[in-house]
């Protein structure tokens, strides 16, 4: 049974499950450092974190277009508020690191968004391509199921990800921190993990191979990050 642990990077030491796959050329220094050079530049952080806005939005309407049935739960209601309320905390920073701009989601606007939001599609696509080869499942189970593994990859890399973009924001005495978000986002990977225990019994070998492919999307989108911000 596929457990809540300590599951990041940081803690990988320990060897728990399950973890983003490390990919050597966007390790935790990689990313770490990625994210000084990001926050030194306020007009770019600002971009930043409209990015990471737009993300937390997408992932609140999807929950909501996808999950709203006459048997929508409390807790799918919760994660959704919970996501727009993250989409919300990330653009109301804008004004902290940058007063002068007002931001939309608009490219422009915007560090990397189409290429950011792609990573966020091709989630979905490989989960909906994966579950559509299981006969046994109908289409309510599907999309459920979906929402689940689409969400708890999401999760696992946020969770990982907040965590060093928070260790780069105190270091760094940028003013706010991560943690209120990263609780809830902790809460969410663990109703994910246990909903996903009980719903299907495949579920450990599939996420381990929903992981891998996490991982290769993931570093495609930290290349083109990371090749945008090059002096
Ligand atoms: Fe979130
Ligand atoms: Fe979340």
């Amino acid at each position: 049974m596929v457990q809540l642990a300590e599951k990041t990077r940081l803690f990988q030491g320990n060897g728990t499950f399950p973890t983003p796959i490390p990919q050597t050329d966007c390790s935790s220094r990689d990313v770490q450092m990625f994210l000084e050079k990001i926050v030194e530049q306020p007009s770019l952080h600002a971009k930043f974190l409209n990015t990471i806005s737009l993300l937390e939005h997408m992932g609140s309407r999807k929950i909501l277009v996808s999950q709203s049935h006459s048997r929508t739960s409390e807790s799918v209601l919760q994660h959704a508020a919970e996501e727009a309320r993250h989409a919300y905390f990330f653009k109301k920073k804008i004004r902290l690191v940058d007063p002068s701009v007002r931001l939309q989601y608009q490219k422009e606007d915007l560090f990397q968004g189409e290429r950011s939001a792609i990573y966020f599609q091709r989630l979905d696509a490989l989960v909906k391509r994966n579950l559509s080869k299981e006969p046994e499942f109908d289409k309510q189970k599907k999309s459920r199921l979906n929402y689940l593994y689409t969400t708890i990859l999401i999760e696992i890399r946020a969770f990982d990800f907040y965590h060093l973009y928070n260790q780069v924001l105190e270091s760094k005495f940028i003013g706010f921190h991560l943690n209120g978000i990263i609780k809830e986002e902790e809460g969410h990977l663990s109703e994910m993990i246990a909903s996903l225990n009980l719903e299907d019994p495949r579920f450990e070998s599939r996420l381990e191979g929903f992981l891998i492919k996490e991982g290769k999307f993931f570093r495609n989108l930290f290349r083109t990050w990371k090749s945008s911000i090059k002096e």
